[in-house]
């Protein structure tokens, strides 16, 4: 480590009760001056950053379980991301593509080209947000086919722009009072083991591949659910795509069983529809391989991306089918900072680093750490109604009774802020809230796993008790 480098964070400590003073000023602040409407899951002003440690403007040092939602999945100031910054921002921060274009923009697509899955020829263009990236699959999708209608599913999440919010499940506070939304919205059953109707309190698992095994399956039930949907309500000559995310993101890590995945990839197949994967929040790493759908064995025709793909930068970008993409005729997506200079720089280290076998060998390690940690509390905690995720992409859904499954959202809240309290950053999430969610930087120790984790079972034992 070079002597310009600041020493490393260690975890936590706790200068002063949690907001502290200074916290609290910049708070009160923010009150005067900052619009309600961005959210704040936590009442903590960062001061600086590094590795899985957040130390705020009072000293305290937080364990950060959040990522700033999913993005910073190789820590904070990961060495060769900042490297990265420095350099391009030293040469030159913005030309605009559409105006001189540059070879980070380039690189960036040729790489997550070759690296997203489908044996076919494929192309991509950048943008800012994934709110922005899923407005942008859908306009292909849409001019590529001549066709209007899409089919979106429950639970999801895909932004807070007008497509983006009409492809989102959840009503308040994303989309009450916003409307009237885009035309041509669908909305299928999403395959939630947990809450299917009809299901008990025993929830079969997905076992995947061959025939199901389990009395119901429901993989085959969601999938006869959204075809008849598309046969009678829509008509599938009607419909341009199909978006789902392999692991649902603010709608509760719910993952997607990989034969309802491929049952709708045939089927989209057949019938001329683009499968689009919003893997915004399953991406880079998040699940345990650079994208979800690797793991599952579905290559979608536009994978969309954004999140982890700069590690903080604002970088967003749809992959896909060559045909596709260049569908949408030039001029026809993009923006004045799509695929900003500083940000394709941050994502070329972000993918150096992920080229790195050990790098995913680690999340994956997290992951499971993580998963039996979790088993183990849903066996003692009652206010668990269950454990579920992909890899390190995991959470738990807290319920007032087992039996019922009524949500806890109230549990949820409480932990959230419990959590940080006692220095670890968590966010809270799912259709009903009551979903405590793990984005846990990925380059993590497992040291620094246990002890935020130690912190959280401390929540739960109050909640229980
Ligand atoms: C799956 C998914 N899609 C889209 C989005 C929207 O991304 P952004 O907030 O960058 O617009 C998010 C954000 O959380 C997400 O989780």
């Amino acid at each position: 480590m070079s002597s310009t480098q600041p020493k490393p964070l260690p975890a936590i400590r706790l200068a002063t009760p949690i907001p502290g003073p200074r916290s609290r000023a910049v708070f009160a602040a923010r009150r005067d001056h900052v619009a309600d409407g961005p959210f704040h899951a936590t009442p903590i002003v960062a001061a600086r950053a590094e590795g899985a440690v957040i130390e705020d403007v009072d000293g305290n040092r937080l364990l950060d379980f959040a990522s700033g939602i999913g993005v910073t999945n190789l820590g904070h100031a990961e060495p060769g991301v900042v490297a990265a910054i420095r350099e391009q921002a030293g040469k030159f921060i913005h030309t605009s593509i559409n105006v001189v274009a540059y070879e980070g923009y380039v690189e960036v697509a040729r790489r997550l080209n070759e690296l997203a899955p489908g044996e076919w020829q494929k192309k991509t263009f950048l943008a800012n947000s994934g709110a922005e990236a899923v407005e942008n699959a859908v306009k292909v999708a849409r001019r590529f086919t001549g066709r209007e209608a899409v089919v979106c599913f429950e639970h999801a999440f895909h932004g807070r722009t007008y497509m983006a919010m009409a492809l989102t499940a959840k009503a308040a506070p994303y989309k009450s009072g916003f409307g009237p939304f885009p035309a041509e919205i669908y909305r299928a059953p999403f395959p939630d083991f947990y809450r299917w109707p009809g299901i008990g309190e025993d929830v079969p698992a997905c076992p995947g591949g061959g025939p199901c095994p389990l009395p119901r399956c429901l993989c085959r039930e969601a999938f006869a659910a959204f075809e008849q949907m598309a046969r009678s309500e829509i008509g599938e000559g009607n419909i341009a795509a199909v978006v789902i995310e392999p692991v649902t993101g603010e709608g509760g890590f719910i993952p997607a069983p990989a034969p309802f995945l491929t049952a709708l990839r045939e089927w989209c197949d057949a019938h001329g529809v683009v499968l689009i994967f919003d893997e915004v929040q399953t991406g880079f790493g998040r699940t345990g391989t650079l994208f979800a759908c690797e793991q599952l064995g579905v290559a979608p025709d536009l994978l969309v991306l954004a999140k982890g793909l700069a590690n903080g930068m604002p970088l967003s970008a749809v992959t896909g089918r060559a045909e596709l993409l260049d569908a949408a005729g030039t001029g026809g997506v993009g923006g004045t900072y799509c695929g900003n200079p500083v940000a394709c720089a941050a994502a070329l280290a972000v993918l150096d680093r992920f080229a790195i076998p050990s790098t995913l060998a680690h999340a994956r390690r997290l992951g499971e750490r993580l998963a039996s940690r979790l088993e183990a509390w849903a066996g003692r905690f009652t206010c668990i109604g269950q454990t579920r995720g992909l890899g390190p992409m995991r959470a738990i859904e807290l319920v007032k009774d087992r039996r019922t499954k009524e949500p806890d959202k109230a549990a949820a809240v409480a932990l959230v802020k419990h959590n940080y309290e006692h220095g670890v950053i968590t966010l809270a999430c799912g259709t009903h809230g009551n979903v405590l969610r793990f984005l846990i930087p990925l380059t993590a120790g497992e040291e620094q796993l246990d002890e935020g984790l130690d912190v959280v079972e401390a929540g739960l034992e109050q909640i229980e008790a």
